[in-house]
């Protein structure tokens, strides 16, 4: 598979990479663990070289299904992972409040002060199976903490070799321009897809005029640009899906409308609705990578060969007109 540069850093990523929030099982309706270890291998075979997680995807639980899959592998592939989501600690700026495994509330905190950084990164080391990170990630801006000593933190780790490159996610484009004023910061993971193209306005002209990354997170806008969610499919009662603002049933439609144009694009090259999908994300100008939620082998083998195929000039703009007359309901 082709390899680009992780913006200014000496990583080199595959412009798909496996996004493991969805194996981690907590909002998502549960996870196979060995289902979840197999499709990482198959992920691997196919050629894919980065993996991206968080400790927050299933409270470890995600981190630990990678440490096990990746025995034996781990110079295969490149670990993006995160900090900053608190489940455990009750400080920092409030987030939401919601309910683990076993049913039991608890608050989710956004906290990137130094202390915490330093402890969440041992505590990843030690699920992940491994001794260092290649790139790591403030999960969401926390406005508790100065973003210079969030940096601190992130610098320290580096030094240390504990990770080897700094990211950021989910900041806007003045957070941004903070971060790295402080730290040699390469990335911002953003959520990016055919039906929410937000970040186009300010963050991907700067990062592309400056050389940075962009992680384009929920490429496939959870599992809805498959084609799969029409208006009578129903998500588990602990999937956070059936709340989404993106799965309304008017939101549903309107996406259906928006498959039935662009399936004979997809048809001609004898591939599917997710893979066009996948292609035109990765290949729009400033997306570095998309991080591909996949939870068994069957989606690794339809997600991670989307990149077979070439589709031409008048394909895109084709696709580019019925993407900007879809237009979803949604507010941040
Ligand atoms: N930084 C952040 O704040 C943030 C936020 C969100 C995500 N992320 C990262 O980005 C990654 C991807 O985003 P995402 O998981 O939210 O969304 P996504 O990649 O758009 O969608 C993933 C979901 O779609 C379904 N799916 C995947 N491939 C499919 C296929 N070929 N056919 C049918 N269904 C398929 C699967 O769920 P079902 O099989 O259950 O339908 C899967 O879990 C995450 O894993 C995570 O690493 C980061």
């Amino acid at each position: 598979m082709e390899k680009r540069k992780l913006g200014p850093s000496k990583i080199e990523v595959t412009p798909l990479i496996f996004g493991a929030w969805a194996i981690g099982g907590w909002k998502w309706g549960g996870t196979n663990k060995k289902e979840a270890i197999r499709a990482i291998h198959r992920a691997i075979d196919m050629g894919v070289n980065s993996i991206d997680t968080a400790p927050a995807y299933g409270f470890g639980l995600s981190e630990e299904i990678i440490g096990e899959a990746l025995k034996g592998k781990r110079d295969r592939i490149n670990i993006f992972d995160k900090c900053g989501l608190r489940w455990d600690v009750q400080k920092g700026e409030y987030f939401y409040g919601a309910k683990d495994f076993e049913g039991r509330p608890f608050k989710m905190y956004r906290y990137s002060g130094k202390e915490g950084i330093v402890e969440e990164c041992e505590r990843s080391l030690k699920r992940l199976k491994t001794d260092y990170i290649d790139l790591y990630q403030i999960h969401w801006p926390d406005s508790t903490t100065p973003i210079e000593e969030s940096m601190e933190a992130m610098i320290k780790l580096k030094k240390d070799g504990k990770i080897r490159e700094i990211g950021v996610s989910n900041y806007s484009l003045e957070q941004f321009k903070e971060a790295i004023s402080f730290a040699p910061v390469v990335s911002n993971q953003l959520p990016f897809s055919m039906v929410d193209r937000h970040i186009e306005e300010d963050i991907i002209p700067y990062c592309m005029e400056n050389g940075y990354a962009i992680l384009a997170y929920s490429p496939l806008q959870r599992g809805l640009l498959t084609g799969k969610v029409t208006p009578d499919y129903k998500f588990k009662d602990d999937d956070h899906r059936k709340d989404n603002p993106f799965f309304t049933i008017e939101n549903r439609k309107k996406v259906l409308k928006l498959i039935e144009k662009i399936k004979p694009i997809a048809d001609s090259h004898g591939v599917t609705v997710a893979q066009l999908v996948i292609n035109w994300t990765v290949n729009h100008p400033g997306i570095t990578a998309a991080l591909i939620g996949t939870r068994n082998v069957k989606q690794a083998e339809e997600n991670f060969s989307s990149l077979n195929f070439k589709l031409s000039e008048d394909e895109i703009n084709e696709i580019n007109k019925w993407v900007n007359q879809t237009v979803l309901e949604v507010s941040y």
